[in-house]
């Protein structure tokens, strides 16, 4: 049997989000699918960008676990939200949609954090850093607060 991928010289991830792994002759690939840490991107922190391992296919998470219920069909991606800057001085937010309905479900956020519309709920930095809002996830397990302009990307010239 061949070593785990990240053992193998030149190994290409590229799966899908839910794909199984596939050996270069296209079949199952039945390797422990161990990923090592020095395989994975890295954020301009050096954190795991985990949203570019799925991006890439290094990585690809499962809808569900073996003998549990079969998920419910995916639902369409909601946009990306733009999420306007209270005080000039920091970019806008942008929230990528995409990036978290792979790990998480629409009912996670909604309704209990975020409205489901955009502007309706009041987001505030403060209550992020208490772990609120995007704070309930964010330093917790996902990319850490203090990685500021991953969230405030937003050109400042996209303003108004
Ligand atoms: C996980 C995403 C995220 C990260 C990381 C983040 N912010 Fe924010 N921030 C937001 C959101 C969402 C808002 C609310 C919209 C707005 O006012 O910009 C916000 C608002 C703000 C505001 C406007 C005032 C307020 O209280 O709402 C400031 C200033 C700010 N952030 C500074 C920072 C600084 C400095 C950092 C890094 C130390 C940072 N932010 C990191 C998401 C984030
Ligand atoms: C990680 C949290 C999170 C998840 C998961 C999530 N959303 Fe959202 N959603 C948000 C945030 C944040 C906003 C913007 C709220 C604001 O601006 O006040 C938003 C806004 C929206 C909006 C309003 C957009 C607009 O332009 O007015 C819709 C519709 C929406 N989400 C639908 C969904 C659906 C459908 C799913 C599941 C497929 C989903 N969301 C999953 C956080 C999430
Ligand atoms: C319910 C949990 C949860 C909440 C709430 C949440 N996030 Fe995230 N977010 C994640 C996870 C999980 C990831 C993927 C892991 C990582 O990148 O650390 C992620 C990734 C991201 C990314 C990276 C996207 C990419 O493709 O590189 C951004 C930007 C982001 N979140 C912004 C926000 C903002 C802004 C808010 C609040 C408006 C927010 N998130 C609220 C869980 C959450």
């Amino acid at each position: 049997m061949e070593p785990p991928p990240d053992e193998r010289t030149g190994y290409q991830y590229k799966r899908e989000p839910g794909q199984l792994k596939r050996t270069r002759m296209g079949f199952l690939d039945p390797t422990p699918d161990v990923v090592s840490l020095s395989v994975l991107p890295r954020d301009d922190y050096g954190f795991v960008d985990w949203s570019k391992a799925i991006g890439i296919g290094i990585i690809s998470p499962r809808d569900s676990i073996p003998g549990a219920e079969a998920p419910a069909e995916p639902l369409q991606t909601p946009p990306d939200v733009l999420i306007r800057s209270k005080l000039d001085f920091m970019p806008d937010v942008i929230f990528p949609h995409s990036s978290h309905t792979v790990w998480l479900k629409c009912g996670v956020c909604h309704p209990k954090i975020f409205e489901e519309k955009a502007g309706a709920t009041p987001i505030s930095m403060i209550g992020i850093w208490k772990g609120e809002f995007c704070g309930r996830c964010h330093d917790r397990v996902a990319f850490p607060i203090r990685n500021c302009f991953r969230c405030h990307s937003a050109p400042r010239d996209a303003k108004k």
